[in-house]
C-alpha cells in the first residue's frame, strides 16, 4: 500500500515538474525516507545538538520552552519539508531555536529529522508521511498553477 502511494505520488511528481521545470534540488526529498542508515547518523547529531534543549526525542525537554519531540509533542503534526526548513532557519517566531544553517549540512538535517522520526509509533509514522506527501502535492500543484 505505502510502496503503491509513494510510487504514484513519485510518477505524478515527475509529470507535474516535467510540465513546469521543476526544482529538482529538492524533488524526491521529501517525505524524508528513515533508513538505518540516516538514523544512526541522525542519533549522533540529535544528541550533539539537539537534546542539550529538547532532551531526548521522547522527552522530558531538559529547556522548559523546548518542545518534546516524541509521540506525546507537536513534531508530527508538521509536515517534513517544513521541519527541514525551521532547523535550517529557525521556525516562525522563535525565540531561543537557533538556526542551524551553515552549522550542519542540508543531509545532516535530513538525518537528524530521520532520526526524530524513527522513535515515533508505526500509525503516528504513517500519518505524519501521508501528511508530508500531501504537503508536497500541494506545494507542486500551487507551482503548476
Ligand atoms: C538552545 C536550545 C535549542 C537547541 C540547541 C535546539 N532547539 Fe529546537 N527548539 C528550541 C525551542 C525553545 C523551541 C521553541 C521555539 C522557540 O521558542 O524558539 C524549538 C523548536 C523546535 C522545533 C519546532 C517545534 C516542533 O517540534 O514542532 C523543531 C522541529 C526543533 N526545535 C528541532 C530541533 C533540532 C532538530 C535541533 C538540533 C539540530 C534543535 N531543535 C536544537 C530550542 C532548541
Amino acid at each position: 500500500m505505502k510502496i503503491v502511494l509513494v510510487g504514484l505520488l513519485s510518477s505524478s511528481l515527475a509529470i507535474l515538474l516535467g510540465a513546469c521545470g521543476g526544482d529538482s534540488e529538492t524533488t524526491g526529498r521529501f517525505p524524508i525516507e528513515i533508513t538505518a542508515e540516516r538514523v544512526n547518523a541522525g542519533q549522533t547529531i540529535y544528541t550533539q545538538y539537539c537534546a542539550s534543549c529538547h532532551g531526548p526525542v521522547a522527552g522530558p525537554s531538559v529547556l522548559d520552552s523546548a518542545p518534546v519531540h516524541g509521540d506525546s509533542g507537536h513534531t508530527w503534526h508538521h509536515p517534513d519539508r517544513l521541519l527541514y526548513e525551521w532547523v535550517l532557519d529557525r521556525p516562525p517566531l522563535a525565540t531561543v531555536m537557533p538556526a542551524f544553517r551553515g552549522l550542519l549540512s542540508e543531509q545532516e538535517v535530513l538525518d537528524v529529522l530521520s532520526y526524530i522520526k524513527s522513535n515515533w509509533l508505526p500509525e503516528i509514522q504513517q500519518r505524519q508521511q501521508q501528511g508530508s506527501a500531501q504537503y508536497e502535492s500541494q506545494i507542486i500543484e500551487d507551482r503548476a498553477g
